[in-house]
């Protein structure tokens, strides 16, 4: 299967969560080289190190970027890839207005196919590799995304979005046929290359409590699989649910119920939460998904990422294309900044970078295999270029460590700063 290659230029692995102790760049690796052999990395070290490992290796000189693990999103909408920035509406109104018309075209398998393709050429150019994303009731849009991405090599998750009421008729499925249709495409893509199936109740307001507890049921036969939903986004949203579930303690209850709370679960934006509710997702194990740019952009609030962690959760960053604003995790990291500056808690670029790396990888379970370079672990990798535009260079160039170097094209960096892409092992060309 080839000689293998070996990279060179500022490799950044991470020993530990640079939440865990005072210094969060104490937790980082930074190395000369990585080889790559085979689809998985081979080993990371000095340049002659791994020379001496991969003897016949091809060598591809980066000198001065930073090389990586590529991004993982956590929480995505590839349908609603063409009405990202749509104007002026607060979520549910959003939902309505742009949302749920175009999800109604994904029962044209031509046209989710164009979109799947569409929206992983936009994440590769942002240095993304892996992506947990909804997709819209039809088995269709499943079937597009899982195709398109099994031609790439990628290492994706994603799951047939579920409701049963609230939504027009085009959009609803039944307790029944979301059951069904949901194990059907388990049986059809979860373990197949590098594709995992996620059962998908996209959140309570849509799904009735009889579509809640099919999906806890089928959960409960699957449990191999991720399960996703949206959580505690925005305050009218939460009053609505309240009014659907009047006997729910709150709204994660309105999952917990039906067996819908679990280590592999997966909660979207999670920013208004109760005191119990914390608790309970922390005595899980679950992930909670910040979603920074979605949530000043359809203006939801201000996610508590500084007190959450202190607490032990499980978070994972993501963009939530299309409530989010971008396709690029560098942006997504810049809006977390933001956010925890506007909190009085400011990230370290090591934080950042580790949250959209290993933090997603974690959240998704899948931290053994992708997030991360060391060795055995599968060969997805972003080059970035630390001198993108003048704006950045000129920062940059008065940068007295890797830190400082780095902040400007977390900041202010776009795909102009992923200089080269590896998706299991190959270089991808951008376009
Ligand atoms: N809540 C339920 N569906 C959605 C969605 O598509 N996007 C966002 N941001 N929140 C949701
Ligand atoms: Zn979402």
């Amino acid at each position: 299967m080839g000689t293998g290659f070996i990279l060179k230029g500022q490799v950044l692995a991470f020993a530990a969560s640079p939440f865990a102790g005072d210094r969060p760049e104490d937790a980082t690796l930074l190395r000369e080289a990585v080889a790559v052999k085979d689809g998985k990395i081979a080993g990371a070290g000095t340049l002659s190190e791994m020379q001496a490992l991969l003897p016949e290796a091809e060598l591809v000189d980066h000198a001065g970027k930073l090389i990586l693990a590529g991004f993982v999103d956590a929480h995505v909408h590839y349908p609603q890839t063409a009405i990202i920035a749509s104007w002026g509406k607060r979520l549910i109104d959003w939902l309505y207005s742009y949302t749920f018309p175009e999800e109604m075209r994904f029962g044209d398998r031509g046209y989710a196919d164009e979109i799947a393709h569409r929206y992983l050429d936009l994440t590769a150019a942002h240095g993304t590799t892996t992506v947990c994303s909804y997709c819209t009731i039809h088995p269709e849009s499943a079937d597009a995304f899982f195709a398109a991405a099994q031609a790439r090599g990628q290492r994706v998750a994603a799951g047939k979005t579920c409701m049963d009421r609230n939504a027009p008729d085009g959009l609803c499925d039944t307790p029944q046929s979301a059951y069904d249709d949901s194990e059907a495409l388990i049986a059809r893509w979860h373990g197949v290359d590098r594709l995992e199936y996620t059962i998908t109740p996209r959140f309570s307001p849509t799904s009735t409590p009889e579509q809640l507890e099919a999906m806890g049921a089928l959960w409960a036969k699957h449990p191999e699989c991720l399960m996703q939903t949206h959580l505690s986004e925005q305050t009218d949203e939460i009053e609505w649910v309240k009014s659907l579930f009047p006997q729910a303690r709150d709204y994660l209850d309105t999952y917990e119920e039906f067996g819908l709370l679990g280590a592999k679960g997966l909660y979207g934006h999670a920013i208004h939460l109760e005191e119990r509710e914390r608790h309970r997702l922390r005595e899980f194990g679950a992930a909670l998904i910040h979603c920074p740019t979605s949530n000043t952009f359809i203006g939801s609030g201000l996610f508590d990422m500084a007190g959450l962690m202190a607490e032990g959760q499980r978070i994972g960053l993501a963009t939530d294309t299309g409530g989010g604003s971008s396709f690029s995790m560098l942006r997504t990291m810049a809006a977390a900044y933001e956010i925890g500056q506007l909190r009085g808690t400011p990230l370290h670029a090591a934080q950042l970078l580790w949250l959209a790396t290993q933090g997603s990888a974690t959240a998704l379970r899948m931290e053994g295999k992708i997030g991360n370079i060391a060795p055995g672990m599968e060969a997805d990798l972003v080059v970035l270029d630390l001198a993108s535009t003048p704006a950045i260079a000129q920062r940059a160039g008065r940068a007295e460590d890797i830190w400082e170097a780095v902040f400007p094209t977390i900041m202010m960096g776009d795909d102009r700063a992923i200089a080269e892409v590896w998706i299991g092992g190959q270089p991808v060309k951008r376009s």
